[in-house]
């Protein structure tokens, strides 16, 4: 029997794109089960938009300034990703909420990944308002994107140490380092063996 086709990622980015990368990297394996068949930015000159051109990737750029309203955005986003079929929608530090017509189309596999380990921290500097706070233990977490800010339920997370002498910046790199091998791990779970979502509970058979 052939192997079947590997499942198609969408990957939105807004910035470095190192997770970006890191699931470019595992679809080079066939054995991953999944390939990054195009990337989508909310802005122009990112380096994420560059590895996807290094990478042979195709990419688009849906910027909200270029919209009357963000509900124009919202639908072209939508209608943008819909050209490629994705199987999973993955946001990998897109900087943007997406609307109700996106998540009418892709709500049902549009995962995104935060690097604070949820429900504490939701919002755009989970690194800064750990270490604020004072934790001990801080992390990323992946889950399926709802219309609240960080609330969808929770696929996985993985937790890393706080130390004493952490500034934002190396907290933060320590966390990206946990987080991009856990979307790799658990993107390629999800598309290899599918899931369910009840109650808030993901289950990966
Ligand atoms: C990730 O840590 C993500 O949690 C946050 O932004 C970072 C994206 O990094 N929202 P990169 O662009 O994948 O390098």
């Amino acid at each position: 029997m052939t192997d079947p086709a590997p499942a198609r990622l969408v990957v939105l980015v807004s910035g470095s794109g190192s997770n970006l990368q890191a699931l470019l990297d595992a679809s080079a394996d066939p054995a991953y089960g999944a390939q990054v068949v195009a990337v989508g930015a909310d802005r122009d000159g990112i380096a994420g938009l560059d590895r996807a051109a290094a990478a042979g990737v195709p990419t688009f750029v849906d910027s909200v300034k270029a919209y009357e309203t963000r509900d124009d955005w919202d639908a072209a986003l939508a209608a943008h990703v819909a050209e490629f079929k994705p199987d999973l929608v993955v946001s990998a530090g897109f900087l943007k909420l997406v609307g109700p017509q996106f998540l009418a189309a892709f709500g049902d596999r549009y995962i995104n990944t935060h690097n604070a380990l949820l429900p504490a921290f939701p919002g755009m500097h989970g690194p800064r308002d750990a270490l604020a706070y004072g934790v001990k233990i801080a992390g990323a977490t992946l889950f399926f994107v709802d219309a609240g800010v960080d609330t969808g339920p929770i696929i996985a997370q993985v937790a890393v140490p706080v130390l004493d002498d952490d500034t934002e910046d190396t907290l933060t790199e320590r966390i990206k380092v946990a987080e991009r091998a856990q979307l790799v791990d658990q993107v390629g779970r999800l598309v290899r063996a599918g899931w369910t979502i009840k109650n808030r509970k993901v289950r990966i058979p």
